[in-house]
């Protein structure tokens, strides 16, 4: 009887993925709550000479940890983005590489939604004040803050995240302006069918018109930092930033000179720089007034958790048949 193929995931996702893999190959598993070092998933690879690997976004899988097993034949991401694998040295080796895409635009987008009334409303302080026993009656200008209808929102990204955002602020009769690369017709046309006007304009137009902010875009070289002093400064002061994207596409330190001397008003955030943010971080001296940040679980709703792990088995599955990837995140 042929051995089955061997793979190594490094951390238990969903039973509707590891399953998908348990019916076929030999699937050794990193049980850990915390990511498995590089140096382990290389002497993992190794080990175990490896035909599949199957990882988190919390992995640096570079040249090193592609070339660990002689066998390696196929990467597959539990993400859709995929900024911690190195792509150049996947491309030089000719290794497949899936992520997941399309499955999680809508659970990001109502987390971002999510993200952004609590940082309008101010729902995190409310809840502080009432735990903190400082309910003693109803107040006219208590923990007041902005309205969201009628108000602008500025997407930064009109990708399949960034659309089905716009999507959303068509029930609360706001403008939309987005930026990008380039005006992204398709997601105009598709918004334009549900009464969303979505007016492409420069990202400095963006930042100065815009009530809401909110990041869509992936992690390049273009995009680390895209938020800095200069961008904040164009900002509102009545402005809200949030960010669902990836952590390094705001510096941190910028961030920081904002908040202290109120550029802006708020800030939520799902993906923080570093992630995770210690508690002790400095940052975490504007929660939750100016701040309200959560642990990079954007797109966790049990249904797309399971639909991301089918997908992300079903790309090393093919990886390992020799077949096209259903979702190859190589471009080349
Ligand atoms: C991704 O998939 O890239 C998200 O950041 C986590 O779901």
């Amino acid at each position: 009887m042929a051995t089955q193929p061997t793979v190594y995931v490094t951390r238990r996702i969903p039973d509707a993925g590891i399953d998908r893999l348990e019916e076929k190959y030999n699937v050794h598993v990193w049980e850990e709550k915390t990511p498995p070092s590089k140096d382990h998933i290389i002497e993992t690879l190794a080990d175990i000479e490896a035909e599949g690997l199957l990882c988190l976004l919390s992995d640096e899988i570079d040249g090193e940890v592609m070339d660990a097993s002689p066998n390696l034949k196929v990467i597959s991401t539990f993400s859709v983005g995929y900024d911690h694998i190195d792509m150049d040295d996947a491309a030089d080796r000719d290794l497949p590489v899936g992520h997941t895409p399309g499955v999680l635009s809508e659970t990001t987008a109502d987390f971002a939604w999510s993200l952004l009334m609590t940082t309008a409303r101010r729902t995190v302080e409310g809840q502080d004040y009432v735990l903190d026993g400082k309910w003693e009656t109803w107040g006219p200008k208590l923990l007041t803050g902005p309205d969201v209808h009628h108000a602008t929102l500025g997407v930064i990204g009109l990708g399949n995240i960034g659309t089905e955002v716009a999507r959303r602020a068509g029930g609360f009769d706001m403008d939309v302006l987005y930026s990008d690369v380039e005006p992204n017709e398709a997601s105009e046309s598709e918004l334009a069918d549900v009464g969303v006007d979505a007016e492409y304009v420069d990202q400095d137009e963006l930042l100065a018109e815009s009530d809401f902010i909110s990041l869509h875009v992936p992690l390049l070289d273009a995009t680390h930092h895209l938020i800095g002093e200069s961008e904040f400064q164009q900002m509102k002061e009545e402005a809200i930033l949030i960010n669902t994207s990836r952590g390094p596409v705001i510096d941190p330190e910028a961030m920081d000179t904002a908040l202290e001397n109120d550029w802006i008003t708020r800030v939520g955030l799902d993906v923080t720089e570093p992630e995770p943010l210690p508690a002790d971080h400095e940052l975490t001296r504007h929660i939750p007034e100016q701040l309200v940040v959560t642990p990079h679980i954007a797109s966790a709703s049990i249904q797309t958790r399971n639909k991301m792990a089918r997908m992300a088995a079903d790309n090393l599955s093919a990886g390992l048949e020799g077949e096209p990837l259903p979702n190859s995140a190589r471009k080349d």
